[in-house]
C-alpha cells in the first residue's frame, strides 16, 4: 500500500440554511490514523461524505495524493468507507459478502477467492467464510464490513463510527485490533467518532470539531495536555471550566482572575478586562492548603461520590458553579453536605483559556 494522503482546504458545506461544515482545513498524512472527534451534530459524516465523494462541497477543495477529487466519482477515488450499520448482504455467505465489491474489478475468480480469505484471515473470521451476516454477532459482522472495505486496496479507509453499535467491552477490544490492522496495512484511516476515549487511544491524531469548524488538531497527548481552548479541554476529560474575569495580567506570564468574589492568580496570557475561561482537572484541586498557593475560593460541599479508587466532592461556588474536587478514596476524609470549605489549587495547575470557536463564533 502508498499514497493516501488527504488535504482538506477551506471546505464548506450548507443544507440550505443549515451551515454543517463552516470552513475546515486539515492535512492528513499518508499511513495516518487521524480521528474527526466531535458531538452529534458537528460535521463529521458531512465531512467523511465530501471525501468519499457522496456528498458535494459548497465551497473548497479535497486533495488526495495532490489531485484534486472535485471531479472525480465516488467510486473512482481510491477511498472506501466503513459505516456503523454493518450494511452486509443479509441473502449473501461472509466471503460473497466480501467478494462483491471486486465483481467491478477487473480481477480473476481465483485471485479474488485468495484475496478474500486474506482480507478475512486479516480480521480475524477465516473460519466463518461460509456463514450468513444473521449467524454472526454484532462484532463479527463488523470485521466482515472491514474485510470487505479493504479487500479492495484502497489508499484511504474512511470510518464512520464503526464500533458505535458494540458494547463497551467488545468496543475496546476492536478498538485495538483497528490499530494494529492500520499499522500492518499501512492504509490512511479517518476515523469519526464522539467517543474522546477512542480518539485518544487510537488516533495519531486527531481534529477536535465543534458547529462545523475544527477547534484544535494535534497528537492526543497535545490536545489533551494542551488544550486550545475551554470547549477541547471540557470535550477531551472531566475538566472544570468557569467563566472568569482577567483583573490584572503581569509580565511575568502570571494572571489574576475573579471567580465571584475570590480573586486567584494562574499562569496564561490575557489583558485585565478580559473574559477567560479557567479550566482545571478535578484532580488537581484540593480541600487543604498547598505550599504555593494561587489563593482559595470559598464553597459548599453539595454531595460525595464514591467511584472505587478515587472519591469526587462535588463544591457549589457562590457564582453557582460546581466544582468536582477529585480525590483518592483512602484520602477523601468526611465531607457532608452542606459543609463549608475552600478549594485550594496549584498556580501551574490551572489553565486560562479562550472560550472556544463556537461560543465566540
Ligand atoms: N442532508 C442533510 N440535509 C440537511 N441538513 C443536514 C443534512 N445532513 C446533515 N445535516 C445537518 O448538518 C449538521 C452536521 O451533520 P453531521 O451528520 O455531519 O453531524 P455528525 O457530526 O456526523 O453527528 P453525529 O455524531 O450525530 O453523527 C447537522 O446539523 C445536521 O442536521
Ligand atoms: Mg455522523
Amino acid at each position: 500500500m502508498s499514497g493516501g494522503s488527504v488535504q482538506v482546504m477551506n471546505l464548506h458545506k450548507s443544507y440550505g440554511d443549515v451551515a454543517a461544515v463552516r470552513g475546515i482545513d486539515v492535512d492528513i498524512a499518508a499511513g495516518e490514523f487521524f480521528s474527526l472527534l466531535g458531538p452529534s451534530g458537528c460535521g463529521k459524516t458531512t465531512t467523511l461524505r465530501m471525501i468519499a465523494g457522496f456528498e458535494t462541497p459548497t465551497s473548497g477543495e479535497i486533495r488526495i495524493d495532490g489531485v484534486d477529487v472535485a471531479r472525480i466519482p465516488a467510486n473512482d477515488r481510491p477511498v472506501n468507507t466503513v459505516f456503523q450499520n454493518y450494511a452486509l448482504f443479509p441473502f449473501m455467505s461472509v466471503a460473497d459478502n466480501v467478494a462483491f465489491g471486486l465483481r467491478y474489478q477487473n480481477v480473476g475468480k481465483a485471485e479474488a477467492k485468495s484475496k478474500v480469505a486474506e482480507a478475512l484471515e486479516m480480521v480475524r473470521m477465516g473460519k466463518y467464510a461460509k456463514r450468513k451476516p444473521g449467524q454472526l454477532s454484532g462484532g463479527q459482522q463488523q470485521r466482515v464490513a472491514l474485510a470487505r472495505a479493504i479487500v479492495l486496496g484502497p489508499s484511504v479507509l474512511l470510518l464512520d463510527e464503526p464500533l458505535g453499535a458494540l458494547d463497551a467491552k467488545l468496543r475496546k477490544t476492536l478498538q485495538i485490533e483497528l490499530k494494529s490492522l492500520q499499522e500492518s496495512l499501512g492504509m490512511t484511516f479517518i476515523y469519526v467518532t464522539h467517543d474522546q476515549e477512542e480518539a485518544l487511544t487510537m488516533s495519531d491524531r486527531l481534529a477536535v470539531m465543534a458547529g462545523g469548524l475544527i477547534e484544535q488538531i494535534g497528537t492526543p497527548a497535545q490536545v489533551y495536555d494542551a488544550p486550545a481552548t475551554a470547549y477541547v479541554a471540557d470535550f477531551l476529560g472531566s475538566a472544570n471550566v468557569l467563566s472568569v474575569e482577567v483583573v490584572a495580567s503581569s509580565e511575568s506570564g502570571m494572571v489574576s482572575v475573579r471567580i465571584g468574589s475570590d480573586v486567584l492568580r494562574c499562569r496564561g496570557h490575557a489583558e485585565a478586562g478580559a473574559d477567560m475561561h479557567l479550566v482545571v482537572r478535578p484532580e488537581r484541586l484540593l480541600l487543604e492548603p498547598t505550599a504555593e498557593e494561587s489563593g482559595a475560593i470559598d464553597g459548599t460541599v453539595t454531595r460525595t461520590v464514591y467511584q472505587g479508587a478515587t472519591t469526587d466532592v462535588l463544591v457549589r461556588l457562590s457564582t453557582g458553579d460546581e466544582l468536582v474536587v477529585r480525590r483518592p478514596s483512602e484520602h477523601s476524609g468526611h465531607h457532608a453536605a452542606g459543609e463549608k470549605v475552600k478549594v485550594h489549587c496549584r498556580p501551574d495547575a490551572m489553565l486560562l483559556l479562550p472560550p472556544g470557536a463556537m461560543e465566540s463564533a
